[in-house]
């Protein structure tokens, strides 16, 4: 570098340096881009292969279409292979295994003219054949070791079936557990949200793709799906551009920064305009606010559905806008494939911007190592020793337990006690495999997960008798089998009965408008509780649901979601105690469906709660409070917060402040809790959620045993849109609260200073 080119760049560092150290004294912070260091020779590489090829074969590597191996939306082409072979096809969607993949990806290489690779992508979202707990289960862990483990796990095992590209994960927060969706992300919390997108990120991708045992990550769906209206899958989304940012945005972010090479835009529209179509979105703040590198992929014909949407009059002005807007590749629509070539020789559509597609697609086909060997993840052999491995079988009965969740637990009903003699297992999800595995569950097979009459017979079946019977079915009227089930139950020291929804009750296009236990379950379990017998409900489903009979009136509660190939034996290691419950719930959990959205960052408003007064914020038949808060899970063993204390009474921007709290084991078991840190701003230039996550830390600790657990806070953790669109911390009073959930009551007030 010459000396004027030096002085040069050292000017623009000093004023960037002056910059931050004035944003950071006046509590202004910015969502830094990601730094991103291109490869010089890959660079080179996609700029020669661009320049050899014609509008056609460019279009084509911005096409992607599903194979007729798995149906995963309304639309299948015929004719698939043939677009394969005249170039205008650059990846496939459902199609895997290292077998087929290789098939395909020879016509790629060795029949059309430029031999470029196909990319596989499919939807791995919570496991390829080893099937984990849904993602929103699995997120009740907060537990980022095991989530990012079995995100590893399936990110290997789809890359050894000939993948290269898993669409997840998720990271809709979703606040309306009517939407179906909420099963396949991590709830309701941006922070919690964010930190789990950038576990599974990693997962997925692992340390490089140099060995070819991970795929990309693709984060979805971007942007602001989970509020869809009414919880009603694809409907309208509308909100402002500040809650868009504070509340939905961060976990896009996270994934972003934790490297993410792909996004996914959504099926809804976004203050008017579909997010397919949305330049605010994918090209404001995706590429230019966060600098993100990678390609964006439509949704399921989402570029078509601009033309239902109302926002323009046909395929062709679809894929005008879409382009323009920011997306590189069309998911099955075939309106790229139909227009884009005409829109660029018609001049609608600069070329320039096709062919940063294109480069945008090719890096990562590079990165990939495709070009040297397009074979490399499509090894039959590889494939063969490595799926549902013992060990990724224990990584998943690890999670699985994790993401129990213990939501009541009357007089110790659990763990079973030694003593127990007779165990009557009953209910529709007692010897049940095929709804186990949950919505999205890519090639897993449910005969090969463990049911929870397995699982109870291996655990237990040596010293104790088990008798099974039925009862109902999960979404019939037919009560004839209460009988028999009774009659087991009569006979039983303990009650287990496993209730909950279809697998397919949840995930897309599966919203419901009641949030009950469907069927005649819960008369069933009425019945069982009228014998008088402790009764565990062993609850199985996909989204929060409204229990609050069985909640009061159970005598203990596991909400264990969907939990897949080795549900059986993690509920049973929770029901004997070998493992001692630690999971937290990650989205409230609603009284009823008319509280319905009910989250614990809601707004104070001017007239908040007052038992006193008639004027205040409330309904007249049901309390504002949900049946379980956000963050709540019980243990075998209690555990006490005391202490709660900061480094100093206020802080400055630029400074930390260390809050301490000192955590008990007060029982008799040693157990996990997950401590959690909330904040309030109590005045700001705009309203604040009367709480909101800040941190928290999963903590092993042995029966009597106490921790001084310490978290650290700077302004940044502080910070919110304000009026002005800015994201600032603003001087003030802050409450802190530290807890095992949301309701958290031990508190001390900070103030940040300007
Ligand atoms: C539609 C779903 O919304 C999306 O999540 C999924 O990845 C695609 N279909 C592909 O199956």
């Amino acid at each position: 570098m010459n000396a004027k080119k030096y002085l040069k760049l050292g000017a623009l560092l000093g004023i960037a340096y002056l910059l931050n150290s004035f944003a950071v004294q006046s509590g202004l912070f910015t969502d830094a881009p990601r730094p991103v260091k291109l490869n010089d020779r890959i660079e080179h590489k996609v700029d020669s292969l661009l320049a050899l090829m014609t509008i056609e074969e460019k279009v084509g590597q911005m096409t992607l279409f599903t194979s007729d191996w798995d149906v995963t939306g309304p639309t299948l082409r015929a004719g698939y292979k043939d677009d394969i072979k005249k170039g205008r096809v650059g990846a496939i969607f459902n199609a895997h295994t290292a077998a087929f993949t290789r098939d395909l990806q020879r016509i790629a290489v060795e029949e059309t003219r430029l031999g470029i690779p196909l990319l596989f992508g499919y939807d791995v979202i919570h496991g390829y054949k080893t099937i984990f707990p849904i993602p929103l289960g699995e997120s009740a862990s907060w537990d980022m070791p095991a989530i990012e483990a079995s995100a590893r796990v399936a990110g290997l095992e789809a890359a050894v079936s000939g993948l290269h590209w898993t669409f997840a994960p998720m990271v809709d927060i979703a606040r309306d557990p009517r939407w179906g969706r909420v099963a396949e992300g991590a709830g309701e919390d941006p922070y919690l949200g964010s930190v789990i997108a950038a576990a599974r990120v990693k997962g997925f991708q692992g340390k490089d793709f140099d060995n070819a045992d991970a795929v990309l990550a693709c984060a979805k769906h971007y942007a602001a799906y989970g509020a869809a209206q009414a919880g009603r899958d694809y409907h309208t989304v509308d909100m402002s551009e500040r809650v868009l940012r504070d509340v939905y945005l961060p976990p896009f972010k996270a994934a972003a920064d934790a490297g993410a090479w792909t996004f996914m835009t959504s099926f809804n529209e976004l203050d008017g305009v579909p997010a397919t179509g949305n330049k605010f979105l994918l090209t404001d703040i995706l590429r230019n606010e966060w600098g993100f590198p990678g390609f964006v992929v439509t949704d399921y014909t989402s570029i078509n559905e601009m033309v239902p949407h109302g926002i323009v009059a046909n395929e062709k002005d679809a894929g005008e806008l879409s382009v323009l807007a920011g997306v590189d590749m069309d998911m099955q629509g075939a309106v790229y494939y139909a227009h884009l070539a005409n829109l660029v020789k018609e001049g609608r559509v600069p070329e320039s911007i096709v062919d940063n597609c294109v480069r945008r697609i090719l890096r990562i086909k590079f990165m990939l190592g495709l070009f040297e060997n397009p074979y490399r993840f499509s090894d039959t052999d590889r494939e063969k020793r490595t799926i549902m491995a013992p060990a990724h079988l224990e990584t998943a009965r690890d999670v699985s337990r994790k993401s129990i969740v213990l939501l009541k637990n009357e007089k110790n009903t659990l763990p079973l006690s030694k003593s127990t003699k007779s165990i009557a297992l009953i209910g529709p999800l007692a010897d049940n495999k095929s709804e186990l595995i949950g919505s999205w569950s890519a090639a897993g097979d449910s005969k090969q997960c463990v049911s929870l009459l397995e699982g109870v017979r291996t655990r237990f079946g040596t010293t104790t008798k088990i008798n099974y019977a039925k009862g109902c079915d999960i979404n019939k009227s037919d009560k004839s089998g209460f009988k028999a089930a009774l009659a087991v139950a009569k006979s039983a020291d303990v009650i287990l009965v496993a209730v909950g929804e279809e697998a397919g009750m949840s995930g897309e296009a599966a919203s419901r408008s009641s949030l009950g236990l469907p069927g005649v379950q819960e008369d069933l379990v009425r019945d069982l509780v009228a014998t008088g017998k402790p009764v565990v409900v062993v609850l199985m489903n996909g989204r929060p649901l409204a229990i609050p009979w069985i909640a009061d009136n159970a005598s203990a509660i596991l909400e264990t979601w969907f939990l897949g190939t080795q549900a059986g034996n993690a509920i049973a290691d929770v029901l004997a105690g070998d493992y001692n419950p630690s999971g937290k719930l990650p989205m409230t959990f609603p009284r009823n469906v008319g509280q319905v959205p009910v989250f614990y960052s809601m707004k104070n408003t001017g007239r908040p709660f007052d038992a006193n007064s008639k004027y205040t914020s409330k309904y007249l038949d049901t309390p504002n409070t949900p049946q379980y808060p956000f963050g709540f899970g019980l243990s075998y063993t209690t555990f006490s917060y005391s202490g709660l204390k900061t480094s100093a009474s206020s802080f400055r921007y630029g400074e930390t402040l260390e809050v301490r709290v000192t955590l008990k084991n007060t029982g008799s078991r040693d157990g996990e809790e997950v401590a959690q840190l909330y904040v309030r701003d109590l005045v700001g230039s705009v309203t604040r959620p009367v709480r909101e996550l800040k941190g928290f830390q999963k903590v092993f600790l042995k029966a009597g045993e106490s921790k001084e657990l310490v978290f650290q806070l700077t302004a940044k953790d502080l910070a919110f849109y304000n009026q002005k669109m800015r994201f600032r911390a603003e001087a003030g009073d802050f409450d802190l609260f530290a807890g095992g959930d949301s309701d958290a009551k031990l508190s001390v007030r900070v103030q940040l200073l300007e």
